[in-house]
């Protein structure tokens, strides 16, 4: 692949102001390191400021909703995102899934919503440990991705994220790895033709500096989700790094 690997990290509802002297020491690692692409997503309260103080890496959001505006108490739309300082968004993540009982439905249009303002979207797909036990992991997240797909791959990313191995420490087998990033390829090359060929497939759950070279050998895998370790610059940097 020769795309540069993207590096993402997702801070969920972790981060008060002072945590953007972290943000800011990962961008000045990142500047040091322009062969891997790196982003953060923030809590929407922290956006505005890490765009203003952090200048070499993107800078998005964890959600948004698939309307442009409207009563909907709470919600805040892709284009009100983007006017904050996100310049790509996060959905379907496997928590907003559990938590808020997103569909795949709903996952496309929030997609195509962030596409509509040229925002980058990542997309997150994943099984659970019962699916992974039962041998069904491979099909059960390539219809998941199938269904949550947007119309077009503009500026989009798929992030794929075994559910069980979110925040345990635990990782699936490089050969786990390997098999469904593969097979996500070929869903992404049937949805998209050529341009299927382009969309980053990301690994996430549970990447560490102690890991990440060897995730980021697999084939097909073109970078990383990364929730805890991306927190702190001692956690991300090694991460960054591995991708150099
Ligand atoms: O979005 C990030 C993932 O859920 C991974 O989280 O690195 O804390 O396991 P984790």
């Amino acid at each position: 692949m020769s795309q540069r690997y993207y590096i993402v990290g997702n801070w969920k509802m972790n981060g008060m102001r002072a945590a953007l002297s972290e943000a800011r020491a990962i961008d000045r690692a990142a500047q040091r390191l322009p062969k891997v692409e790196v982003a953060i997503a923030p809590p929407v309260t922290l956006i505005a400021a890490m765009r203003e103080s952090s200048t070499g890496i993107g800078v998005g959001a964890q959600n948004c909703h698939h309307a442009e505006k409207g009563a909907h108490t709470g919600d805040l739309s892709a284009p009100m995102l983007r006017e904050a300082g996100a310049d790509f968004v996060i959905v379907g993540h496997s928590e907003r899934r559990a938590d808020h009982h997103e569909t795949n439905e709903q996952v496309k249009a929030k997609a195509e919503a962030a596409q509509a303002v040229d925002m980058g979207v990542i997309l997150c797909v994943g099984e659970s440990e019962a699916e992974r036990d039962s041998g069904e992991a491979e099909e059960v997240v390539a219809r998941q991705l199938a269904a949550s797909l947007p119309e077009t791959a503009q500026r989009l990313s798929v992030a794929y994220e075994p559910i069980w191995a979110i925040g345990t420490g635990r990782v699936p087998q490089v050969s786990d790895v390997a098999a469904m990033h593969k097979r996500l390829r070929a869903v992404l090359t049937d949805k998209y033709a050529e341009e299927g060929a382009d969309v980053r497939i990301l690994y996430g759950g549970s990447v560490k500096g102690e890991n990440a070279e060897e995730l980021l050998a697999v084939a097909e895998v073109g970078g990383a989700l990364v929730g805890g370790a991306s927190l702190t610059a001692d956690g991300f940097v090694p991460i960054i790094a591995a991708a150099a």
